[in-house]
């Protein structure tokens, strides 16, 4: 009779979590596999799953889905194994392999990468041909709950160098968000030759240096100390001037009234949590006749699952959302807080403050995007409801 195994396959923005066994750890000793239970006489293949888990990744396995059952063979101890796998719709706890168990590593592999780790062939087979459904988790996920406030400051710090690294974002393009129009379709800006700009938010500089290779004259704000000292690496790189200073949209330190001709921000203001008090600043600091340009998250699709059927996963009218991002590759995460506020209350905050509202977008996805940023979104879901809103307001 072959042994049973139970497999959990968890998955992340095409990724799928794989591990390598102990020379010496049977069964499938030194090779990579998915998290792997021997199933006992007394238990369930699910229970040695949730058992296997809690002690060797130190989570609480949640809903879990039947995927598929195949035959696997441990050539090094000529051994059969009926193989169940079952996919991990949701765990508590974040993962982390025990030095001392049966692993010795553990990586986020995309389908080409797997083949290089060299898993078991009808294993490999079934995860490269995507039999299984695979959810991408296109919105936040939920950070465990009673944790401390999140700083956003101190999160983006810890995650700017690995999100440089990941999203390569454009110098040369403006990108509202994933599969959304750039500039140079949507035309939102007009030209910007001599213009003076702050971008609010600026993350790592790229925007900014779009626009001043334009010929603006450009300031950028950021929260995040780490992403402005890489925006001033990356403009020194490019060889383009920009003032990037850190402070916060609340705040427009160092910047004068009525000062800018143009300002821009794009996918920052969904971390601000005054944004009365943002949007009374970027009044503040520009002229008359001036417009204020953003994009942010679309408040729809942050409260539907990024995969079918696409059931709610938070009220519309909830704002606030706590959220982990993670970088395994990178072994970094952050705890953020995220605003999604209704598009009825980005209006009518806007019109507090004094402007006038000239566009709104809601943009659907362009086919065939390309950028990392596409990557991580599921596309089928784009097709269904906005990602990004985007927002032309101007100051009368
Ligand atoms: C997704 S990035 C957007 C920047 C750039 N457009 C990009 O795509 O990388 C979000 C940025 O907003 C910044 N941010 C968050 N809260 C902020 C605040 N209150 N004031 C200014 N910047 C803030 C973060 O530090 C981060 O760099």
């Amino acid at each position: 009779m072959p042994e049973l195994l139970s497999l959990a396959l968890f998955e992340r923005t095409s990724r799928t979590l794989v591990v390598k066994r102990k020379d010496g750890h049977q069964p499938f000793a030194g090779a990579w596999l998915l998290p792997a239970a021997v199933v006992g006489s007394e238990e369930s293949a699910e229970e040695a799953l949730e058992r296997h888990t809690r002690r060797e990744l130190g989570v609480e396995l949640g809903e879990l889905e039947f995927a598929e059952t195949l035959y696997l063979e441990d050539t090094t101890q000529a051994e059969r194994y009926v193989v169940n796998i079952f996919k991990v719709l949701d765990h508590e706890g974040d993962l982390r392999f025990r030095a001392a168990g049966d692993y010795d590593d553990a990586r986020w592999l995309s389908g080409d990468e797997l083949a290089g780790v060299g898993i078991a062939p009808a294993l490999l087979d079934w995860l490269q041909a995507g039999r299984h459904e695979v959810a991408l988790p296109t919105g936040p996920v939920p950070a465990p709950a009673g944790g401390a406030t999140p700083d956003n400051r101190q999160g983006w710090n810890a995650i700017s160098r690995a999100y440089q690294e990941q999203y390569q974002i454009s110098t040369d393009s403006l990108v509202y968000g994933p599969r959304c129009p750039d500039e140079s379709e949507l035309q939102l800006l007009g030209d910007v030759d001599g213009l003076r700009v702050v971008v609010v938010g600026c993350g790592g500089g790229q925007d900014c240096i779009v626009l001043a290779k334009q010929g603006a004259q450009v300031i950028g704000i950021d929260l995040s100390d780490k992403q402005i000292e890489y925006g001033r690496r990356l403009a020194e790189r490019e060889r383009v001037e920009v003032t990037l200073l850190q402070g916060n949209a609340e705040e427009l330190i160092g910047i004068e009234d009525e000062s800018q001709d143009l300002a821009i921000s794009l996918h920052a203001l969904g971390y601000v949590e005054r944004i009365d008090r943002a949007f009374a600043e970027a009044y503040r600091v520009l002229r008359s006749d001036s417009a204020f340009v953003f994009s942010v998250h679309h408040p729809f699709f942050a409260s539907l699952e990024g995969g079918p059927p696409y059931g709610a996963v938070k009220s519309y009218w909830q704002r606030e959302q706590d959220w982990q991002w993670d970088f395994p590759e990178k072994s970094v995460s952050a705890r953020l807080r995220s605003w999604y506020r209704p598009v009825s209350e980005w209006c009518s905050l806007l019109t507090d403050a004094g402007f006038r509202i000239e566009r709104l977008l809601e943009p659907p996805p362009v086919e065939g995007g390309a950028i990392p940023w596409d990557k991580g979104y599921n596309l089928e879901k784009m097709r269904l409801i906005p990602a990004t809103l985007i927002v032309k307001a101007v100051k009368p």
